[in-house]
């Protein structure tokens, strides 16, 4: 897709977090009224016949553009989230970052398998977090997983998505 607008308006700022790391920073996207306008119509668009009963919004910045999207194809919202925040019993994934080993959590009643999921974040980049994600919704057997990014930095992890199972369906609304 690579909207100009949403490209324009991306900030990229070199050697953040770490050296050698080109950031790219959604937040000048989601502080612009049009390229929020823009990005919900390109993923309505995308789902709107899919038959979407739930978004899956990973935290924290797949949880904006899920609430905006779940509102426009009549869904609900699920909260993926880092340990230790859910209040009610949940259901976890752990998976390895660079440096150790992450975790990730569903509230346990909050997918059935009547669901038809998708599943967003922000970023894609080494596959990680997504992947341990799908796993995770996995888990509750949903009829059927779609994934979705804002950006997917195709150039730097060529591969990220050959982690994915072949049945998930998986887009992003910027590649570079
Ligand atoms: C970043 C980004 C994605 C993930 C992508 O989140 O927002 O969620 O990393 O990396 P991967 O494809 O290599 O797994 P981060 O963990 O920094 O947390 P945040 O969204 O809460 O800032
Ligand atoms: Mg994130």
């Amino acid at each position: 897709m690579n909207n100009k607008t949403l490209l324009e308006n991306l900030r990229s700022i070199p050697d953040w977090p770490i050296k050698g790391v080109n950031f790219r920073d959604v937040s000048t996207l989601f502080k612009s009224p049009e390229c929020l306008r823009i990005m919900s119509d390109e993923l309505v668009d995308l789902y709107k016949d899919k038959g979407i009963t739930k978004i899956v919004g990973i935290e924290s910045r797949g949880f904006v553009m899920s609430s905006a999207v779940a509102y426009h194809l009549n869904a609900g919202i699920v909260l993926c989230r880092k340990p230790g925040k859910l209040p009610c019993e949940t259901v976890q994934e752990s998976y390895a970052k660079e440096y150790g080993i992450d975790t990730i959590e569903i509230h346990k009643d909050a997918i059935n398998e009547e669901d038809i999921i998708l599943l967003h974040d922000d970023l894609l980049a080494t596959g990680g977090t997504m992947k341990a994600a799908c796993d995770l919704v996995k888990k509750f057997h949903p009829k059927k997983i779609y994934c979705n990014f804002i950006i997917e930095l195709k150039s730097e992890f060529p591969h990220a998505r050959d982690t994915f199972a072949k049945d998930i369906e998986i887009s992003s609304l910027l590649q570079f």
